[in-house]
């Protein structure tokens, strides 16, 4: 079967998880395919490297300015959007479908259908909920995606199921999983993962938990830090930067590491692009998000380290994990709980190399680069 020629639209060029997902589809589907970014940034480059076509088509400020939290059309991103629009439309010529990656990128392409653009399929890589999008943003999203998207594609069960429950269309979801490549975790050796604990400056006798998730309040890094400030043992390994702002809640991880509990015992990388040598000198994973995770990368990475993970339930984490089989799942916002999940993990070795050793055979498969691609294919035809 002939590959689609696909026009991959993306707002955002950071390194995020929908970004990192996209760089997999768009890899794939290279030879008939290119990306066009709505600003400049580190995937152009990764995109590049991957002998992906890739363009930038800069969006203005005021397209900038607009948060999901807030209304989406504010009256000054109305040109800007429709200029966008216009410029995707024209250029979708060439293709037989736009992919839109994110949510600006989902509203310029659908308005590139108003000017005889091709048609859209929306990748949606987040739940809907009032958390963190507002009533209007939720409203346009949906409604735009019931007139224009000929398919919504979801990471997850959980994710469907939000976009559902704001009014969207039941019948234009396909679920396609995130991909991964098992093999570039089974390269690394455990020889390399230990002078990488040692260069971090880790002492090799202390249980070391990692976090590797973009500093943000609702990934929860604060209650990994109150969980550690109880077993004094524990060393973090804390990986990740802000990428969408939240400067104060960086200033206040740091205030609670700097705690005289937690002195010395908490190690910080900021963004790193080696996850998997990071996560092989880890002895666990934590996963802390305190509002639904629509799907969780970081989880199915963890156990492709062959890493214990302990995920908070909500969102697609269930559709990874089921509790005590392929890691541990725990109720959100509970340090607690946190803490004893880590001393199991510490303690019962036996419990956890047997819930490591099957974790990782799931993901293998439910989660590999041929199994989501086919279904991605799938979810377009
Ligand atoms: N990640 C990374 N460098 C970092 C921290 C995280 O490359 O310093 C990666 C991580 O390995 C994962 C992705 O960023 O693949 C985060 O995706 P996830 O779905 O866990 O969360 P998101 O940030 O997309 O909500
Ligand atoms: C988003 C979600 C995350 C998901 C990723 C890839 O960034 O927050 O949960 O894993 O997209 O689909």
């Amino acid at each position: 079967m002939n590959k689609k020629r696909i026009l991959f639209v993306s707002y955002t060029a950071v390194l995020g998880g929908g970004e990192l997902c996209l760089l997999d589809f768009a890899h794939a589907y290279r030879e008939t395919s290119q990306v066009l970014l709505l600003t400049d940034g580190i995937l152009k480059k990764r995109l590049e490297d991957l002998a992906v076509k890739v363009e930038v088509c800069q969006a203005s400020r005021s397209l900038a300015n607009v948060k999901v939290s807030s209304g989406l059309a504010s009256l000054k991103s109305i040109g800007d959007l429709w200029r966008l629009g216009k410029q995707i439309a024209q250029r979708s010529k060439a293709f037989d479908l736009i992919h839109a990656n994110n949510q600006k990128g989902f509203v310029v392409s659908a308005i590139a259908r108003l000017f005889g653009g091709a048609p859209v399929v929306w990748h949606l890589h987040d739940i809907l909920t009032a958390d963190i999008f507002s009533p209007t943003n939720r409203r346009i999203a949906v409604t735009l995606a019931n007139w224009f998207a000929t398919r919504v594609i979801v990471n997850s069960k959980a994710t469907g199921e939000a976009f559902v429950a704001a009014g969207g269309k039941q019948e234009l979801l396909r679920i396609v999983y995130n991909g991964f490549d098992g093999e570039v975790f089974d390269r690394i050796d455990s020889d390399h993962a230990l002078s990488l604990r040692s260069e971090l400056g880790i002492p090799s006798d202390r249980p070391l938990i990692g976090m590797f998730s973009r500093l943000s309040y609702w990934k929860g890094q604060h209650i990994l830090l109150e969980a550690a400030s109880k077993l004094p043992d524990v060393q973090v390994l804390l990986v990740g930067d802000a990428l969408f702002g939240e400067a104060e809640y960086t200033e206040k991880l740091k205030n609670i590491a700097a705690q005289p509990s937690l002195q010395g015992r908490v190690h910080w990388l900021g963004f790193r692009q080696d996850i998997p040598e990071l996560m092989k000198a880890c002895d666990a994973i934590a996963h802390c998000s305190t509002a639904p995770e629509p799907f969780g990368r970081v989880i199915v990475e963890a156990q492709l380290a062959k890493r214990p993970a302990i995920a908070t339930i909500g969102g697609g984490t269930n559709e990874i994990i089921e509790n005590g089989v392929t890691g541990l799942l725990i109720p959100p916002n509970d340090s607690q709980l946190l803490a004893d999940a880590m001393q199991q993990i510490f303690s019962d070795q036996a419990a956890t190399q047997k819930m490591v050793e099957t974790a990782y055979a799931q993901a293998k498969t439910k989660f590999s680069i041929p199994s989501v691609c086919e279904a991605f294919e799938i979810a377009i035809a």
